[in-house]
């Protein structure tokens, strides 16, 4: 087999390797059972070393194209399951929000939650977590960890996190194509720490963000308390809607840009690469910073673009913000576990010594306990094959959960067909009485993710949020439940 290799090119070779081999598989020039060459093999035909073809065979296998057979070698998978026959007529028809009234807050929200939760037997779409597995896993884990971190758990440690697990989430993010160091990295209890430390340090009461529409409720609350002032622009099916965010530049000079451009919260969707280079291009000309806040990046069915900060470019002339336009944000709340409060953020330039500070201020640094079981993780491969079996599940449950969506919904429902993530994102018809829908739920066990909570105003248009996160039988059994819920309105 032979794979050209660019040797100047900026994408690193594993990753040459990995797309020229993606490529064949889709254009069927590798078909389902085919044998990969051997690592030795290919590593003699393109010339490279054995880790680099180790690197992309890796990638290839967390994007579900391959898998590795013990003693056989590397084979091609099957295409996905196929998709379900229903075409998404998912457009919603939407204004520009711009909120000026009271809000839920988000302890009232999350309270709200936890009581519903706590109930037995309650069926959670509301969740944003991935299911519980591997116990047995993270108790050999955290046993180690305890033994490795031991002595660092008597002293204070770096407030922008443990720099050998800095160093395992830079070869992590490289993966996807952003050339990270572990001087880029802040590690944070939580993603939500590091956006809350960022737009402490960027807004004053009064500016202007952008955000998706719907978005993340967690980050409204956010930008509320810092008294920000937000405008909350369309998503269509591809993304936020371009033409609009230039209108509001134009007319409203916002500070920064909110995104979630890999497996939208709440939506599902995932941007293209011009959409991408389009927003860069927006950001640059009127002059704000992009917050990509990708939770769900590493959750993906397949190969999805490279970050918008792996794009970030260095023609902001004159600009102290050259090449560092864009804060990239990550967690470990969606692949492992919330409760150890990990995530962390690449911030390239000026931004991250005043970040370090603040952090340090606030709370000296993440748990060296949680640090550590998260690095134990990284070093001995149990994360790369969680993942896969993470995305394997979802995949399987998302079809389900489709499936079910079209035998038990009624027509004016429509839905998105997200390519990973952990949610669909559900269009009621307009006359749903939302609340009561949650309500009459909540009667038969089922706990629903209202979608009022990811408009700026709390009200958006009749949608839901449902985690796919679920045993098949309780999707299937939901889903019909909530069906007949719905005729009931209609
Ligand atoms: C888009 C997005 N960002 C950030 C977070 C917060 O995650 P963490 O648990 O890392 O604070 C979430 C959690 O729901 C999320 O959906």
């Amino acid at each position: 087999m032979k794979i050209p290799l660019d040797r100047q090119a900026a994408e690193p070779v594993y990753l040459q390797i990995r797309n020229s081999i993606s490529h064949l598989i889709q254009s069927g020039g590798l078909k389902p059972g085919d044998r990969l060459p051997s690592i030795r093999q290919m590593a003699h035909t393109a010339n490279v070393n054995k880790l680099t073809v180790i690197e992309a065979y890796s990638v290839l296998e967390a994007d579900g194209l391959i898998q590795a057979r013990q003693g056989a070698g590397f084979f091609i998978n099957p295409p996905a399951r196929s998709q379900p026959k229903r075409p998404s007529t998912f457009a919603p028809a939407q204004q520009v929000i711009i909120p000026n009234g009271h809000a839920t807050s988000f302890l009232e929200i999350s309270d709200a939650i936890l009581q519903a939760e706590s109930q037995p037997d309650i069926i959670k779409f509301s969740s944003g977590f991935p299911q519980p597995t591997g116990l047995d896993d993270l108790q050999r884990i955290a046993r180690r960890a305890v033994k490795r971190a031991a002595e660092r758990l008597f002293s204070h440690n770096h407030p922008q996190g443990d720099p050998t697990l800095r160093d395992q989430i830079a070869q992590l993010l490289v993966q996807l194509g952003l050339p990270v160091t572990p001087d880029n990295l802040l590690i944070t209890n939580g993603s939500m720490q590091a956006l809350s430390l960022v737009l402490q340090l960027l807004l004053q009461p009064g500016d202007w963000v952008v955000v998706e529409s719907p978005t993340f409720h967690g980050f409204l609350s956010l930008l509320r308390q810092v008294g920000a002032q937000i405008i909350g622009i369309p998503m269509t099916t591809s993304g936020m809607n371009l033409e609009l965010l230039e209108q509001y530049l134009q007319s409203h000079r916002p500070k920064l840009i909110y995104t979630i451009s890999t497996q939208h919260n709440p939506t599902g969707i995932t941007t293209d690469l011009a959409h991408r280079r389009q927003l860069i291009d927006l950001a640059e000309q009127y002059d704000c910073l992009i917050l990509e806040d990708n939770a769900y990046e590493w959750l993906s069915f397949g190969p999805t673009p490279p970050p918008i900060k792996a794009l970030d470019r260095c023609n902001s002339q004159g600009s102290a913000l050259k090449g560092h336009r864009i804060l990239y944000f990550g967690t470990f709340s969606k692949t492992l576990m919330p409760a150890l409060r990990v995530g962390y953020a690449v911030i390239t330039g000026p931004l991250y010594t005043p970040l370090v500070e603040r952090k340090l201020l606030h709370d000296f640094h993440v748990s060296i306990m949680s640090q550590a079981i998260i690095s134990e993780y990284l070093a001995t491969g149990h994360y790369r094959r969680r993942l896969n079996l993470l995305r394997a599940m979802n995949q399987q449950n998302r079809d389900v959960m489709l499936k079910a969506l079209e035998t038990h919904f009624p027509a004016e429902a429509s839905w998105t067909t997200p390519q990973g993530g952990l949610f669909l994102w559900i269009q009621l018809p307009p006359q749903t009485n939302l609340a009561a829908l949650a309500q009459a739920a909540l009667h038969h066990r089922l706990l629903l993710g209202t979608g009022t909570a990811f408009f700026a105003d709390q009200r958006g248009y009749p949608a839901l949020r449902l985690s796919f996160a679920q045993p098949p039988e309780v999707i299937e059994q939901g889903i019909a439940t909530l069906g007949q819920l719905l005729k009931q309105q209609c």
